[in-house]
């Protein structure tokens, strides 16, 4: 794995050889630094931070500023991927100025490449007016989280011909509205094949199946850190729960056994000054 940049360029060339690209999520220096050595192209401070490591129930309460907040972090821990950070909810929705000044701020202000976004035909002139002013855009589409109620709940989508139909035009129009990669969550996986073929634009899936050009996980469901439920489409590649819960058990009980700290954690004093603080301070 080279150490130059993931550019837009280096993953359009990835899509037209047929090289998957992968996407994780992070919140912080550390695990960025840790995905970045690992070799993954793209990293995305999903809006799943809400829920993920702010304790929301859900995305819609993040705010812009822990959306930088977050993506500050993380941009420190990357020397190759590319950086991504996720718009929350209401930060483009209210009006185009509006959506390009917050779509700015993840550039400016947290050293992002991109931004992302959710939405279809309601989010194209945005994503229009964010390219035209000089943001590179992801689009979402299929299960968009932060207007899942609006869906029906978390639940897969384009299961029908004519929700199929939909997204594939709405996947059409972010891509001429200049939207550089999309993300495809939760629908049928003939269909992320489908739309992935007839768009030039790389195509990540999340719950999308095996034809897509990339795929995305949350990292703390691909490490298994996880608050209970596992969505159908994860796949836990280790049990770091598991692990850090018997660490942390096991320190527990060696402060409570006092055994830790070990001589070999601890600092000596010289005898003679040892001697001399006893002297110079009286029992009590
Ligand atoms: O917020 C997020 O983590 C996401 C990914 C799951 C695609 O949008």
């Amino acid at each position: 794995m080279g150490t130059t940049r993931v550019e837009i360029g280096t993953l359009r060339q990835m899509k037209q050889e047929k090289l998957p690209i992968t996407m994780v999520t992070a919140y912080d220096t550390p695990t960025a630094r840790l995905l970045d050595e690992a070799g993954v192209d793209t990293v995305l401070v999903g809006d799943s931070a809400a829920n993920v490591v702010l304790g929301y129930p859900d995305t819609v309460p993040v705010t812009m500023d822990e959306m930088i907040h977050h993506t500050r972090a993380v941009s420190r821990g990357l020397k190759r991927a590319m950086l991504i950070g996720d718009m929350p909810f209401m930060s483009y929705n209210i009006n185009t100025d509006k959506a390009k000044e917050n779509a700015g701020r993840f550039l400016k202000e947290a050293f992002a490449a991109a931004i992302k976004l959710e939405g279809g035909d309601w989010v194209v002139d945005v994503v229009a007016a964010m390219v035209k002013a000089g943001i590179p855009v992801v689009g979402h589409l299929g299960l968009t989280p932060q207007t899942a109620s609006l869906l029906g709940g978390y639940r897969v989508q384009g299961r029908s011909a004519q929700s199929a139909r939909k997204i594939y035009q709405d996947a059409l129009a972010l891509e001429q509205a200049g939207a550089f990669m999309l993300v495809l969550e939760c629908v049928p996986h003939r269909l992320g094949a489908l739309i992935s073929s007839r768009l030039s634009i790389p195509v990540i899936g999340i719950g999308a199946g095996n034809g897509t050009d990339g795929q995305v996980l949350v990292f703390h469901d691909l490490i298994g850190i996880d608050a209970g439920f596992t969505p159908k489409f994860v796949k836990r590649y280790a049990a770091v729960g598991q692990l850090i819960r018997e660490a942390v058990g096991q320190y527990c009980q060696e402060v409570r056994e006092r055994a830790f700290p070990a001589p070999e954690h601890s600092f000596e004093i010289p005898d003679e000054e040892f001697a001399a603080l006893e002297q110079a301070i009286p029992p009590r």
